[in-house]
């Protein structure tokens, strides 16, 4: 797809990637809506791309969801790439994960995604044009112990995104699925950066992970996988997940006293 001159919507678009997203869009030509729960990032962004929409609104609810997309549309006129990059995680023993936690991943990472896309698909249905940017994670294809509710969350909007794809595959309406490996930004604790360091987990910088979704926007791609190892852990989980149970064990293993820490 071509991204000047068209209409897009960002979550998330304050954040450590989103920012970085944001500036890119805006100079590769897009008119953006930009969403985001941080008012006051959102807003200091706005002020330094100028010809943008900041839309400060919580996506943890289908009533937030429905507000933010009303007024996106009534903002640009109509839509043309949905990004769905707002997400929060948790690093945790599943025993001790806080329900209303588990509560709002469930809602940030894979409700807001689908209510959007409701909100937004019978305008690209209208126009028979439109893409739809589903940004879940490697751990949507690998579950990873001590990220077990955001593994779900993400296992969620990959399987939601392929189905949907599938179903619109008789129209000109595209759904991309993005699945970086972890990259430096805020969402990480500071016990993740630690667990990361300690297991030699890899760590992408968020300009090289912005620069591939944007190559995956132009290039029309269904779904991208970052990184080796990571990648070709996606394929062998599918095959032999038991290989990838005994290689993560020692990991695992490390990770659980960074965990247990917090
Ligand atoms: N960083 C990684 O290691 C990594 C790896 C793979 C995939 N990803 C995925 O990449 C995406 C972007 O992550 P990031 O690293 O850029 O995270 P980030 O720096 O934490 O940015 C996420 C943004 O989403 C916003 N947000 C959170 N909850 C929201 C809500 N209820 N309504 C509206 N906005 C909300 C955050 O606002 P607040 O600041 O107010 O919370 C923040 O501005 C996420 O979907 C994440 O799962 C990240």
């Amino acid at each position: 797809m071509e991204i000047n001159g068209k209409r897009v919507v960002l979550t998330g678009a304050a954040g450590g990637m989103g920012s970085i997203l944001a500036e890119q869009l805006v100079a590769a030509g897009a008119r953006l809506a930009m969403v985001d729960a941080n008012a006051d990032a959102l807003h200091q962004l706005a002020g330094k791309l100028g010809t943008v929409y900041p839309v400060a609104g919580d996506l943890a609810s289908a009533e937030g969801c429905r507000v933010a997309a009303d007024e996106c549309m009534q903002l640009l006129g109509g839509i043309d790439l949905l990004i769905n990059l707002a997400g929060i995680n948790s690093f945790a023993a599943y025993e001790d994960e806080d329900p209303r936690k588990i509560e709002l991943m469930m809602h940030v990472n894979l409700l807001a995604p689908m209510w959007l896309a409701r909100a937004f698909l019978p305008s690209m249905q209208k126009q028979n044009s439109g893409r739809i940017v589903n940004v879940g994670s490697i751990f949507g294809s690998i579950g990873f112990a001590y990220f077990s509710v955001y593994s779900a969350t993400k296992f969620g909007l990959r399987g939601f995104s392929e189905a949907l794809r599938r179903e619109l595959a008789d129209t000109h309406i595209k759904v991309t699925y993005i699945a970086p490996r972890a990259v430096k930004t805020p969402m990480n604790s500071d016990a993740v950066m630690q667990m990361g360091e300690a297991t030699g987990m890899n760590m992408d910088a968020p300009e090289e992970v912005v620069q591939k979704i944007i190559a995956a926007i132009n290039n029309d791609r269904k779904d991208i996988y970052f990184g080796f190892p990571e990648a070709l852990f996606v394929r062998v989980n599918v095959l032999f997940p038991r290989l990838v149970d005994k290689a993560l064990a020692a990991q695992n293993r490390i990770a659980r006293t960074f965990a247990r820490k917090q």
